[in-house]
């Protein structure tokens, strides 16, 4: 499984790719608002350290203003991945940056049926939203499962790109069910490190090495 990280926050970017946990970054319009930047200067910031692909969402509804804003961002660098949203003008918008190579992921998907039609244009990625599934009560985990059964099923090439994964449990799942790519926060890539018998084994080890007075 490759790893995303779900962020335009270049130091957290940078400490996460240093620990080699960035395959690629994924933003959307709030993250960017998030980072207080211009859409075009960090995505070519990102672009500068990150070689894998690196998304970044039109804000635009309709199919000719989806293809001007992807046309720019896409300019940005190879690397860029246009993402539009799961609705007819998008996955217009996906059909046209596919017949040029560019790169797309289809987000905002919340059903299989979306997933196929996404894949039936030809989407480099599908952004399930797992954790928004949850919110609202509903098995998020399980529409992974549905969708890579029907990619295998016809063998469609869409990567299943997890998103919207708030836990190390939601990509461990993730993972289990077959999908290709997860995408999470910093902290929330950062925390599969964490258990605590591996803290707890360090300091048992390091007090008895203490008390046997070597050193190496
Ligand atoms: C993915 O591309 C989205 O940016 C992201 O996963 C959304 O996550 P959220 O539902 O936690 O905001």
């Amino acid at each position: 499984m490759k790893f995303f990280a779900d962020s335009a926050d270049i130091a957290e970017l940078r400490a996460c790719h240093d620990m080699g946990l960035v395959d690629g970054v994924t933003t959307n319009p709030s993250i960017i608002a998030k980072s207080g930047r211009k859409i075009r200067e960090v995505i070519a910031e990102i672009c500068s350290f990150v070689e894998g692909p690196v998304s970044a969402e039109v804000a635009a509804l309709d199919f000719d203003g989806m293809v001007r804003e992807g046309s720019e961002l896409s300019a940005i660098a190879k690397n860029v991945a246009v993402k539009v949203p799961l609705t007819p003008a998008g996955l217009k918008a996906c059909r046209h940056f596919r017949e040029k190579d560019v790169m797309v992921n289809v987000t905002l998907c919340f059903s299989a049926n979306q997933a196929l039609l996404a894949a039936k244009a030809g989407a480099t990625f599908i952004s399930p939203f797992v954790g928004r599934l949850d919110d609202i009560g509903l098995p998020g985990m399980d529409l992974i499962g549905e969708i890579r059964t029907i990619y295998d099923n016809y063998g469609f090439d869409t990567n299943i790109l997890a998103a919207s994964m708030r836990t190390v449990n939601h990509i461990k799942e993730a993972a289990l069910i077959g999908a290709d790519y997860a995408t999470a926060p910093p902290a929330v890539l950062k925390a599969l490190y964490s258990h605590p018998l591996t803290d707890k084994g360090i300091e048992s080890f390091l007090a008895d090495w203490k008390k046997s007075g070597q050193s190496i």
